[in-house]
């Protein structure tokens, strides 16, 4: 199994990453589902806009404790790390990520699109100014806006938003320029993200997934199903990638 990845990605012209909640798990970050997930213990409800603008205060306490109290605390674990020393070696050509949690490009990814925005930056609702997370005082919520006194929300992307950009069309882009996806912690259960996968392995992109438990792409879209953590897993691809080919 590790043999036949190694080999996919070593002859693909172009390889890239489709990450989820499940590669910050072990970097101390809970997934939205499954086991320990978010949405056993809030409402994803917090996360649509209609519901926000009507209880923003109660969602910016959620969002507090759930994100911020940790965010900027944890650290890419060693998943993140391979993935990105494989872009370094050219291995891997880009990261389309579903988390906002930064650790890819703190990891040292480049080539990162961040599907659903980022907690590292705060947006207003008013003026559309955007505000870095570190700059503001959490301590009153909610937050608004130095300039028009607007209400400032996470630059992440809630239910009823539309995808940023240019990080939308970049990673749309790949499902036609992608020889070789490989998918680790996710679902598959959040459109659009979920699309591109299956779109891709429509246009003959050979999938590798990356997940200890199977997702809504293992029986139908994957072609090989690494069924481990992200970080052990990612530790074997390298093994195998770099043992000399005979
Ligand atoms: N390594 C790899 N995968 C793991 C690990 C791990 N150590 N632990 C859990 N997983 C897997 C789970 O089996 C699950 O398939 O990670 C996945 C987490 O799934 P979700 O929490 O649904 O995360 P994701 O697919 O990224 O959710 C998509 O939903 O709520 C929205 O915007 C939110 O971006 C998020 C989107």
């Amino acid at each position: 199994m590790y043999a036949k990845a190694a080999k996919i990605i070593k002859s693909a012209e172009r390889c890239v990453v489709f990450t989820g909640a499940g590669i910050s798990v072990e970097s101390g970050i809970p997934p939205f589902r499954g086991e320990n997930g978010l949405w056993n213990k809030y409402d994803p409800m917090i996360f649509d806009i209609q519901y926000f603008g009507m209880n923003t205060r109660q969602s910016w306490e959620v969002f507090r404790t759930i994100f911020y109290e940790v965010f900027g605390e944890v650290k890419p674990n060693t998943a993140h790390y391979i993935l990105a020393q494989m872009e370094k070696r050219q291995l891997v050509k880009a990261v389309i990520t579903q988390n906002v949690d930064n650790l890819h490009t703190q990891a040292g990814s480049k080539n990162v699109h961040e599907f659903h925005g980022s907690l590292k930056t705060l947006v207003c609702l008013g003026c559309k100014t955007s505000f870095k997370v570190s700059d503001i005082d959490l301590h009153y919520l909610p937050p608004v806006c130095s300039r028009c006194g607007g209400i400032l929300k996470p630059d992440v992307v809630f239910f009823g938003e539309v995808i940023p950009e240019p990080a939308g069309t970049h990673s749309f882009n790949e499902i036609t320029r992608a020889d070789c996806f490989i998918l680790i912690g996710t679902t598959g259960t959040v459109a659009p993200a979920n699309i591109i996968p299956g779109a891709a392995k429509s246009n003959g992109a050979s999938i590798i997934e990356i997940n200890p438990f199977p997702s809504e792409y293992t029986s139908s879209v994957t072609d090989i199903f690494i069924r481990e953590k992200a970080s052990v897993a990612m530790e074997k691809l390298m093994e195998e990638i770099d043992k000399k080919s005979v």
